[in-house]
């Protein structure tokens, strides 16, 4: 069998691609390694939302030169979102690179790199709409659905716009799967041992709008909710301008519907969302939350700040802070504003200093860890229900687990636990995780 090695950069659409390609590849005959050394083909999955996720390709593909100079045969593939955004460009800047594939193309991979193999070209496609549905369902290959948890893919691409990113250059027009399929892969998942799916998407809130007859999101959560053996249901990710109140009140109603959501605010200025093109305002944001948590009260809601947007002032800044305050987020990913190629902010002007960006990130940092170990050190002494995914970062004696709300919580016990949901009790909270043991 040939070897294959992928790595994957960038976010849980990426990761599940990966998933995607190890599996086209597999009915191929190509193995997954991990030795990059022993593969016959590398492909690298690649993701462009900042710069500095995009410099990662350029610096491994800057390191893969020494194993194709050594090993002519070898192909090396590049495909994701710099893929997407760079093409042909990507190929004449790495002279080493044998493929770039966009991110429409996986499925048509393994002709792609026939070709390359056959006729010792150097390829680079990466036309948006290939034909062949990019969702399509899979081959089947035996040992592929193992594992507790596993992500379903129920969308694909963005129709937002949002002033400041690259997703809806290089993923195209939203598209939603059609809900049969969507459930048939979760039937199989579950019947084959998956204990929880996370359903993915842009947007998954306007899952099914642009797909006629198609059900809604909240309404697709009903009819997952009642598939045998699946026990958590996560989804991410979703735009506050589209989470409608059948939504919202799907929380605390669904059994297996965990209680957790990640709600991207960006910015708690309205001036700065108005000019980010994000169609809410503060007030109906903060109004969102607040009927979440009147419907479900323990439920976790994490979000995405963007700090340093152009424009943003020392006054937008704390209303962004003023914000955070109010929410108290579970938890939050902030990023220092990074303009993209072909955005509509990449000539926004007024563009705010590194350093001064970097001064708000960490104010706005230091705030959440505080705001995050409190709420985790509110947890000490409870009991949790945690299903168990493997074991632990730090000690392989320890067993990894979430609790519904997706919190980490690390814990001895005995060898039988994988896959099974059991009862913890708190006892030490940390920023990242949570430390307990067995009830
Ligand atoms: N600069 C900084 N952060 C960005 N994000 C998206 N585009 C950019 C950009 N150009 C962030 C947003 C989004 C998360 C996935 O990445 O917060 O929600
Ligand atoms: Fe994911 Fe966006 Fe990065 Fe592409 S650019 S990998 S869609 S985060």
């Amino acid at each position: 069998m040939r070897q294959v090695h992928i790595t994957t950069f960038g976010c849980q659409m990426n990761e599940k691609d990966s998933q995607t390609i190890a599996r086209i590849m597999a009915s191929y005959d190509y193995q997954v390694t991990e030795k990059v050394e022993q593969a016959d083909l590398i492909l690298v999955n690649t993701c462009s939302i900042r710069q500095k996720a995009e410099e990662k390709t350029y610096s491994l593909l800057g390191r893969l030169k020494q194993l194709k100079n050594s090993n002519p045969g070898l192909i090396i593939g590049v495909g994701g979102c710099v893929a997407q955004q760079e093409g042909k460009r990507l190929l004449e800047r790495v002279p080493h690179l044998d493929l770039v594939f966009g991110t429409r193309l996986i499925h048509q991979l393994p002709d792609l790199i026939e070709k390359v193999r056959r006729e010792r070209s150097r390829l680079s496609r990466t036309e948006m709409d290939p034909g062949e549905p990019y969702l399509n369902p899979l081959p089947a290959v035996p040992g592929f659905f193992q594992g507790v948890k596993a992500s379903v893919t129920i969308m694909q691409g963005c129709n937002n716009y949002c002033a400041y990113c690259v997703v809806p250059l290089v993923r195209g027009p939203e598209e939603s799967r059609p809900s049969q399929d969507i459930l048939s892969e979760v039937k199989t998942l579950a019947a084959n041992g998956v204990r929880e799916t996370l359903l993915l998407g842009q947007n998954v809130n306007s899952f099914g709008q642009n797909r006629m007859g198609e059900i809604s999101f909240a309404l697709l959560l009903h009819r997952l909710k009642k598939i045998p053996g699946l026990e958590r249901i996560r989804f991410t990710t979703s735009h506050p301008k589209d989470l409608s109140a059948e939504l919202i009140n799907c929380f605390g109603r669904i059994a297996n519907l965990c209680e957790h959501i990640h709600l991207p605010v960006q910015s708690g200025s309205n001036r700065i969302l108005r000019k980010m093109n994000r169609y809410y305002t503060r007030e109906t944001y903060l109004e969102k939350i607040v009927q979440l948590r009147e419907g479900c009260p323990g439920l976790a809601i994490t979000s995405d700040v963007i700090v340093g947007f152009p424009g943003e002032t020392d006054a937008d800044f704390e209303e962004t802070m003023d914000l955070i305050r109010t929410v108290q987020y579970d938890d939050l990913f902030s990023f220092k504003y990074s303009n993209r190629p072909k955005t509509p902010a990449s000539n926004f002007p007024d563009p705010v200093p590194e350093e001064e960006k970097s001064r708000r990130l960490n104010e706005l940092q230091a705030y959440q860890k505080k705001v995050t170990l409190s709420k985790h050190q509110a947890m000490e002494g409870t009991v949790q229900q945690v299903l168990v995914e493997g074991t632990s970062k730090k000690t392989t004696q320890d067993w990894m687990g979430r609790t519904r709300t997706n919190k980490i919580v690390n814990f001895p016990g005995p060898s039988d636990l994988l896959g099974k949901t059991v009862p913890v009790r708190i006892e030490k909270a940390y920023v990242h995780s949570l430390k307990g043991s067995l009830e």
